[in-house]
C-alpha cells in the first residue's frame, strides 16, 4: 500500500470513473426509443407506403383495412398498397375474413369506440347471420353507422360478495343457449383431458413455447415484441370486459407489474386476470367468439375467447388450471383467465397442499405466518377458528392452482389503469403480493436481466431490449399518482378525466421491423 504513489491512485480513480461511465452508457444500450403512431401520423402513412409484398405479411392486414374504412374512401387509388388484393376497395368487407376463413368461429363480436355489436351466427365458416346477411354485411353495416358516444364515464369501485363466487352450476347452465348447454352436458360425461394446448407440445424438450397457443403459433417472438403484443391484448380485454360489465381484475405477475409502474413486467410471458363466478357466466356466453377490435390505432385486433369445458371441476388440476383464455390469433399470445369459486371441498383441498402452498394458505389468515417461531396451541386454535369462520361464511375462495383469497380482501375492486387502459385491481394489493411472492419481492430492484431504475420507475436491462418513449414516460408518471390513489387513499370512484386513458404506446413489432429492417 505504501508504495502507491499519488499518480497511481489518480489513474486508478480515473480508470474507475471511466468504467463507471462506460457501464452507464451500456445501461442504456438496450433501450429502444420508439415513436408510437396515431392514425393521423404522417410517419405511419410513410411506413404504409413503404410496405411491399416482400416485407408485409398479409396476416397483418389490419392497418390497410382500418385506414381505408376510416376514410371510407371510394377511390381505389386512395389505397397506396401493392397488396391491394388483400384488402380490395370493392371488397371492403373482406376485413377479418382471412382469419374467419381459417378459423371456424361461431360468433363474432366487433368493438369500436365503446360501441359494441354482438352478432350471433348460425354455422360453418363465414356463415350467414340469417338467410340474407352474412358477417361481411354486418361488418360493412358496422362502419356505415357511426354513432357518437358520450365519453363521460365514471368508473366506480366494485363491491364483491360471497354470492358472486358460487358457481351454481346446475342453476346457471340454464341461462346458456340450448346448444351450449348440450355441449357442456356431453362434456361432463367425457373423460378429462388437457384442454389448452401450448406451443411447448411441439417438442418434448423445454422449447420456450409454453406461452403460445399451439393453434396460432407462428414463430417465437422476442421479448420486447412480446410485451408490445401483450399491451395490445390487455387493452382489448379492458375494452371488452368494461363494455360487457364483466368484472375482472389483475393478479399474479400482472398485478406485480402494476404495483411497480402500471406496466407489464418486461420478462412476463402472459397476462393474468381473475373473474368472479358471476362474471364467468357472462363470459361463457362468448365462448368461441372472435372479438375484432377496431379501437387499436394501427392494428386490427383479433382475439378468440376460448372457455375450458372442464371449468366446473373445481378440484386441483395441473392440466386444466386455466379456465379460459383471450387469445391473440395473430401471435398465439394470450391472457390467462381463472375463476375464483367458494365451492369446493376445502378441507380435502387443504390436505393436498404442499409446504409452500400451505404457508401461502395460512398467510391468508395471518400475513406473518411464516415468521411465527413456535406455533403454540392458542395460536393454532385462533387460526383454525378464523379458517372455520371464513369457510362458514363462504368467503374462502380459490382457483384450481391453489391460490386462496377471501372475498373481504379482494373487495372492493378499484378502477385503475394498466398499460394505459382502465382495468381493476383488487383492494389489498400489497397483502396479496406479499403472500404469493416472497417478502422481498415488493422491494426488488433486480430480477433476471432487469434492474428497476428508481428515477425512471422503469425496468431496464443492458442485455434484453426494452421499449421507451415519451407516452410511456408520461404514463408512468401519471400512474405513479394513480397507484397512490388506489392503494393508500382508497378512492373508489373516478371519472374519465381522472383516470386518463393513454393511446397505445408500444409500437407494433411489424411497424418497428419495417423501420429497422426485418429480423424475425
Ligand atoms: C376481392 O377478394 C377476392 C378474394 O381475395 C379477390 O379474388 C378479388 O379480386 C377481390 N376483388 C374483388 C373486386 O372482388
Ligand atoms: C338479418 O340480419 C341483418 C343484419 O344483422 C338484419 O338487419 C336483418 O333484419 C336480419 N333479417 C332477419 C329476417 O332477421
Ligand atoms: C414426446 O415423447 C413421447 C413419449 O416419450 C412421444 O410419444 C412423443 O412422440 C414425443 N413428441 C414429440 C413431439 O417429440
Ligand atoms: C348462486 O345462487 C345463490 C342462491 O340462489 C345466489 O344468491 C347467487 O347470486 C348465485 N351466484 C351466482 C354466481 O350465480
Ligand atoms: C368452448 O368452445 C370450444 C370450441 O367450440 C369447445 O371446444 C369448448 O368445449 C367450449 N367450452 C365450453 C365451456 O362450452
Ligand atoms: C374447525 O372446524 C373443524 C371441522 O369442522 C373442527 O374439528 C374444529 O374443532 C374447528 N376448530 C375451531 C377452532 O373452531
Ligand atoms: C358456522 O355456521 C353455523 C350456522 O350457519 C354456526 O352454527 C356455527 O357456529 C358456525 N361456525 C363458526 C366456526 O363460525
Ligand atoms: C370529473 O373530473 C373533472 C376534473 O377533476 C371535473 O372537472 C368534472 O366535473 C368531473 N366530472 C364529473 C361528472 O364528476
Amino acid at each position: 500500500m505504501r508504495n502507491l504513489t499519488p499518480s497511481i491512485i489518480i489513474s486508478i480513480i480515473l480508470a474507475w470513473i471511466f468504467l463507471k461511465s462506460r457501464s452507464k452508457f451500456e445501461e442504456t444500450d438496450k433501450e429502444l426509443t420508439t415513436i408510437p403512431y396515431s392514425r393521423s401520423d404522417i410517419n405511419l402513412l410513410k411506413i404504409i407506403d413503404s410496405l411491399s409484398e416482400d416485407n408485409y405479411d398479409p396476416r397483418r392486414f389490419g392497418v390497410s383495412a382500418l385506414e381505408y374504412l376510416k376514410n371510407e374512401a371510394q377511390d381505389a387509388d386512395a389505397i397506396p398498397f401493392d397488396w391491394r388484393d388483400v384488402v380490395d376497395w370493392q371488397n371492403k368487407t373482406q376485413l377479418g375474413l382471412l382469419w374467419l376463413e381459417n378459423y371456424p368461429v361461431k360468433e363474432i363480436c366487433l368493438m369500436k369506440r365503446n360501441k359494441f355489436i354482438f352478432e350471433p351466427t348460425k354455422s360453418g365458416n363465414l356463415p350467414l347471420i340469417n338467410n340474407t346477411f352474412s358477417i361481411k354485411d354486418t361488418i360493412h353495416g358496422f362502419f356505415l353507422s357511426v354513432e357518437s358516444i358520450s365519453e363521460i364515464h365514471t368508473y366506480k369501485s366494485i363491491e364483491l360478495s360471497s354470492h358472486d363466487f358460487k358457481l351454481n352450476f346446475t342453476q346457471n347452465i340454464e341461462s346458456l343457449s340450448e346448444n351450449q348447454k348440450q355441449i357442456l352436458l356431453c362434456q361432463i360425461k367425457a373423460e378429462e383431458y388437457r384442454y389448452f394446448k401450448e406451443g411447448s407440445l411441439l417438442s418434448n424438450t423445454s422449447n420456450g413455447l409454453a406461452h403460445y397457443d399451439l393453434r396460432f403459433y407462428n414463430y417465437r417472438i422476442k421479448p420486447v415484441d412480446r410485451i408490445a403484443i401483450l399491451h395490445r391484448i390487455v387493452r382489448a380485454w379492458s375494452r371488452f370486459t368494461i363494455s360487457q360489465n364483466i368484472e375482472t381484475w389483475l393478479m399474479h405477475g400482472s398485478l406485480m407489474g402494476y404495483y411497480f409502474n402500471g406496466l407489464i413486467l418486461p420478462w412476463d410471458d402472459d397476462i393474468d386476470v381473475q373473474l368472479s363466478s358471476k362474471s364467468f357466466w357472462k363470459l361463457i356466453k362468448y365462448n368461441n367468439t372472435l372479438v375484432i377490435d377496431y379501437e387499436d390505432e394501427v392494428n386490427l385486433g383479433k382475439y378468440l375467447i376460448d372457455i375450458n369445458p372442464f371449468f366446473y371441476k373445481r378440484a386441483r388440476s395441473a392440466e386444466n388450471k386455466i379456465d379460459a383464455r383471450f387469445i391473440d390469433v395473430e401471435s398465439g399470445l394470450y391472457i390467462d383467465i381463472t375463476i375464483l369459486t367458494s365451492e369446493m371441498n376445502q378441507m380435502m383441498l387443504l390436505q393436498s397442499l404442499d409446504e409452500k402452498e400451505t404457508i401461502e394458505f395460512f398467510k391468508v389468515f395471518d400475513p406473518y405466518y411464516d415468521l411465527v417461531l413456535t406455533e403454540t396451541l392458542p395460536y393454532q386454535t385462533s387460526i383454525d377458528f378464523k379458517i372455520n369462520q371464513t369457510i362458514n361464511a363462504s368467503s374462502l375462495l380459490s382457483c384450481k392452482d391453489f391460490h386462496f383469497y377471501t372475498v373481504e380482501e379482494l373487495s372492493p375492486l378499484i378502477p385503475t389503469i394498466f398499460e394505459g387502459e382502465v382495468l381493476y385491481a383488487p383492494n389489498n394489493i400489497e397483502k396479496l403480493l406479499l403472500r404469493e411472492y416472497n417478502r422481498k419481492s415488493l422491494y426488488l430492484t433486480k430480477f433476471r436481466d432487469f434492474e428497476f431504475n428508481k428515477i425512471k420507475h422503469l425496468w431496464r436491462s443492458n442485455i434484453v431490449e426494452y421499449e421507451f418513449n415519451t407516452i410511456l414516460r408520461d404514463f408512468i408518471s401519471f400512474h405513479y399518482h394513480s397507484i397512490k390513489q388506489s392503494t393508500n387513499m382508497k378512492r373508489h370512484s373516478f371519472n374519465i378525466s381522472e383516470l386518463i386513458k393513454f393511446p397505445a404506446f408500444r409500437v407494433e413489432p411489424w411497424i418497428r421491423q419495417v423501420q429497422v429492417g426485418f429480423d424475425i
